[in-house]
């Protein structure tokens, strides 16, 4: 249904309008109790919660940050069977982001490019939002600086993002490159400080660049070590084209510039994760990212390592029907005989 009527009507949209468009129905849902029934009845079933590395959730598969930036669709979100949702990347103050247009698909290649910026609408409004999370929701929040703060003001700007969003959030996210090293540790050392002397303490994970070197992970692993970080997602999008396949140097230049996400990613998030895992033990709570757009995709992640999973890419193509595939999947890889997920599958086959 996804992909023979509903992708169709909406790739005739410029991508920001379908994804308006896609908000404002599901905002719309939910206020039609019957069709949240039906959704719910559709994508969820009763699993028992998980609890992995400080995270409590209750299937390995999430949702990306990027795709719900200002907190508006969670609940509705979470309705299509996700264990988690990473709303943001959200910034202290209401930010524009990039002059639109800023997402291109790339549907030959199951791709998307995009230089979207920080567009959010700050965490004032964020904050309000997810105090109206259901109680059974895993929210992460990808945080970030103001894009013109410097020096101090960058290290107030992210303990600010803390304390205001620290109750409503299950875990944060710090994009790696975002800052400069001496900064970025300056920041971090205040910022496990700030959490110290709170009674509630969130786990806090760094997002990596597809295109990390293995210096650059060697870095990210001593940092987790020195200042008591919970983990990484490995990895957001790539710089690289090169695994492009079906489109012109010409049409993709013709794009401008932005970073390359779903199958266009190639194996660089995959060896990341391999990489992460062998060398930061197996305490490292670790969420492979990036390029995962099949249920195949996913147990390879599950299987050099990753503790979760994260989709963006794979929702916009495959549809909402892609996350439960990925769980069975993934369930079926622990080789027990009922799990949940088969039982629920088993009850409505009936
Ligand atoms: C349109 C778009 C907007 C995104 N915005 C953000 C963002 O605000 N913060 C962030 O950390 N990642 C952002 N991302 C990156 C995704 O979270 C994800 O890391 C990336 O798309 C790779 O995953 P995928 O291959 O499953 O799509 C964005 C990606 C896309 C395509």
């Amino acid at each position: 249904m996804y992909k023979s009527t509903i992708r169709p009507l909406l790739f005739l949209l410029e991508p920001e309008r379908a994804h308006r468009l896609t908000f404002n129905l599901l905002k719309k849902s939910n206020r039609i109790p019957f069709l949240r029934r039906f959704l719910r009845s559709k994508y969820q079933y009763e699993e028992e919660k998980l609890i992995c590395k400080g995270i409590v959730s209750k299937n390995r598969i999430g949702l990306s940050a990027g795709m719900d930036k200002g907190a508006e669709v969670f609940n509705e979100l979470f309705d299509f069977g996700f264990g988690f949702i990473e709303v943001g990347t959200v910034t202290p103050h209401a930010c524009a982001g990039n002059p639109v247009p800023r997402i291109f698909r790339l549907p030959r290649y199951n791709s998307l490019i995009s230089r979207t910026g920080f567009n959010n609408p700050g965490v004032e409004v964020v904050k309000k939002r997810l105090r109206y999370r259901s109680g059974k929701v895993t929210i992460g929040v990808n945080i970030n600086k103001d894009p013109k703060s410097e020096g101090q003001q960058v290290i107030e700007d992210f303990l600010h993002m803390y304390m205001e969003l620290y109750t409503n959030a299950d875990y944060f996210t710090i994009n790696w490159g975002t800052l400069e090293l001496p900064l970025m540790k300056e920041m971090l050392e205040a910022l496990t400080r700030q959490r110290q002397s709170l009674v509630i303490k969130r786990p806090i994970l760094l997002k990596l660049p597809a295109d990390i070197t293995h210096e650059g992970m060697d870095t990210v692993l001593e940092v987790i070590a020195q200042y008591g970080l919970d983990g990484v997602i490995a990895t957001g999008p790539t710089n690289d084209r090169s695994q492009i396949r079906r489109y012109s140097e010409q049409e993709l230049n013709a794009m401008g510039a932005g970073g390359v996400s779903g199958k266009g990613l190639g194996m660089k998030p995959l060896l990341a994760v391999d990489y992460l895992r062998r060398n930061g033990g197996k305490d490292l709570l670790i969420i492979g990212a990036g390029g995962v757009m099949t249920p195949g995709d996913a147990c390879r992640m599950i299987s050099m390592g990753a503790d979760f999973v994260q989709i963006y890419s794979a929702f916009i193509y495959e549809g909402p029907g892609i996350v439960a595939d990925m769980i069975q999947a993934v369930a079926d890889m622990n080789e027990e005989p009922e799990s949940p997920l088969q039982k629920f599958r088993m009850n409505s086959a009936k």
